[in-house]
C-alpha cells in the first residue's frame, strides 16, 4: 500500500500557486509525490532505454518507480510533449496525451461535442489565411473579403466572434458587430502557433453578462461526474467575461440538465480514458428572457468592486511570495470579505436564477485540460482540483483493470 502512494509524478516548469497548492493539498492528504522538472532536462531516448537529466540531477530511476504523472506543464504545447514522452516511458498521464491533444484545438472540441450531439455555438473553420504570400515575388493575395464573405453567409450579418484555435485567457477573441468590423477583423488574422491554419469564426451567444466554468471529472473505475457547482465569470465591460480580463466570479448551484449535459461533454473528449478532470466553458444563450434588468446587477457589481479589490491585489501578492501558506490564508480572508457580502448574494441569485431559467439554452464551446484552479475555483466554488487530481492517480493505482495508455481494459 505504501509503495503505491509513492508512484505519483508532478511535471511542470515552474510551480505556480496551483502546483504549490497540489503539494500542499498531496501533504494534507497524506500522499507524496514526486516532481520532475520540465524545463532545463534533457530527456534522452536510445535502444538501450530512456533518461531524464538535468545538470545537475538524474531523474530516471525515480521516475521509473512512477506509475501515475499529473501533467502541470505551462502550455499546450509542452503538455503535448510531456505527455507523448511519459506515456511512452509507461506513464499513466492524468490528463492523458489524447485529451490534450483534443483540449488542444477549440475546433476539435467542438467536433467531439458536436458527434456526441451536446449543443454548441454554430462554429465555422476556414481553412484559408486572410493573406497568401506568392512564392517567388513579393505580391501577397487578399483572402479578406471571400473570407467575410463566407462568414457572412453562414452566420448572417450581425455580430460574429473570431477567435485563435488554440488561444487561451481570451486573447485574440474578438467580436464583430458589421461587415466592416469583420473585414477588419480577419484582415488582422495571421496564423501563428496559437492559430495555425485560416480561421474560427463563432455565432455570438448573447449570454447576457456571465459565462460558467464547470469542471467534470472521472476517477478509474467510477461513472464520470459533474461537480454540482460551478464558477460563473460575470461582466459588463467586454463581451468576454473570462477571469483573465478582471472580470469578478461567483460560486452557483448548477441544475442537474446542465450537470448531466457536462458529463456528456466529458465522455465526448476523453472517450474511454480511464482517470481524467476537465473544467468546460458553457455560455447560455440568454438573449431578453433576463429575471431583473441590467441597473440592477450592474449596481451590485459596483458595490462589489472595493471588496473584489482586495481579492485582485492579494492575488498579485503571490508575486516574489516567500509563505505559501500565509499568503493562502490573505487570499481567503480576501475571498471571505467579498463572498460575505450582500451584494455577493444577490448577484449569485439572480445567475443561479437565469440558470435555470435558460438551462436548456446551454452551449458548450470548450474543455481545458489543464485548468488553474486555486485562486477561484477552489475558494469561490468550492472545488479543489488538486484533490480531483490526487484522488483520480489514486484510483489508477488502485485500480487493477487498466493500461499505461490511460484506457481502461474491459475484458
Ligand atoms: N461565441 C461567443 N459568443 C459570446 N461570447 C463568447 C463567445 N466565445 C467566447 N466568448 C467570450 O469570450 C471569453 C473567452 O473566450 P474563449 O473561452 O473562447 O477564449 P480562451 O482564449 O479559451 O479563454 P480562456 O482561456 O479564459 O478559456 C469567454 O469566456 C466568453 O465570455
Ligand atoms: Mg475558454
Amino acid at each position: 500500500m505504501r509503495k503505491s502512494l509513492l508512484s505519483i509524478g508532478i511535471v511542470y516548469e515552474h510551480a505556480e500557486t496551483d502546483e504549490m497548492g497540489i503539494k500542499a493539498t498531496a501533504k494534507e492528504m497524506g500522499i507524496d509525490v514526486v516532481y520532475f522538472p520540465f524545463r532545463k532536462v534533457c530527456v534522452s531516448i536510445a535502444n538501450d532505454g530512456y533518461q531524464f537529466k538535468t545538470k545537475g540531477k538524474n531523474y530516471t530511476e525515480a521516475l521509473k518507480d512512477i506509475r501515475v504523472v499529473l501533467n502541470r506543464t505551462q502550455s499546450k504545447n509542452r503538455r503535448l510533449y510531456a505527455g507523448s514522452i511519459l506515456e511512452a516511458c509507461g506513464k499513466n498521464v492524468i490528463n492523458p496525451f489524447s485529451i490534450e491533444y483534443v483540449c488542444y484545438s477549440k475546433l476539435r472540441t467542438l467536433l467531439r461535442f458536436w458527434k456526441a450531439g451536446i449543443r454548441i455555438p454554430q462554429t465555422l473553420f476556414i481553412p484559408c489565411d486572410a493573406h497568401d504570400r506568392v512564392s517567388g515575388s513579393d505580391k501577397t493575395i487578399h483572402n479578406e473579403e471571400d473570407i467575410a464573405d463566407l462568414i457572412e453567409n453562414a452566420l448572417g450579418q450581425g455580430r460574429v466572434v473570431i477567435k485563435p484555435d488554440a488561444g487561451t485567457h481570451g486573447r485574440m477573441v474578438r467580436l464583430a458587430t458589421n461587415r466592416k468590423e469583420l473585414t477588419k477583423l480577419v484582415d488582422e488574422t495571421e496564423s501563428s502557433v496559437v492559430n495555425p491554419v485560416g480561421l474560427v469564426a463563432q455565432e455570438f451567444v448573447d449570454k447576457w453578462f456571465f459565462d460558467l466554468r464547470i469542471i467534470v471529472a472521472k476517477k478509474s473505475g467510477s461513472t464520470p461526474y459533474c461537480y454540482p457547482t460551478a464558477l460563473a465569470r460575470a461582466g459588463f465591460s467586454d463581451f468576454r467575461t473570462n477571469t483573465y480580463l478582471g472580470n469578478m466570479v461567483f460560486g452557483v448551484d448548477l441544475p442537474r440538465e446542465i450537470m448531466d449535459f457536462s458529463v456528456r461533454c466529458g465522455e465526448a473528449v476523453a472517450q474511454d480514458k480511464e482517470a481524467w478532470v476537465l473544467a468546460l466553458d458553457a455560455m447560455l444563450n440568454i438573449r431578453k428572457n433576463k429575471s431583473v434588468d441590467d441597473d440592477y446587477v450592474k449596481t451590485r457589481l459596483e458595490r462589489l468592486r472595493e471588496p473584489f479589490q482586495i481579492v485582485k491585489e492579494a492575488k498579485r501578492k503571490k508575486m516574489g511570495m516567500m509563505d505559501f501558506a500565509a499568503w493562502n490564508d490573505e487570499l481567503e480572508s480576501a475571498y471571505r470579505g467579498y463572498m460575505n457580502s450582500d451584494a455577493y448574494a444577490s448577484v449569485r441569485e439572480v445567475i443561479e436564477e437565469n440558470i435555470e431559467r435558460s438551462k436548456h439554452s446551454i452551449l458548450f464551446h470548450e474543455a481545458n485540460a489543464c485548468p488553474e484552479f486555486w485562486e477561484q475555483t477552489r475558494v469561490v466554488a468550492g472545488i479543489n482540483i488538486a484533490e480531483t487530481l490526487l484522488e483520480c492517480a489514486q484510483s489508477v493505482i488502485e485500480n487493477p483493470c487498466s493500461d499505461q495508455s490511460g484506457s481502461c481494459i474491459v475484458e
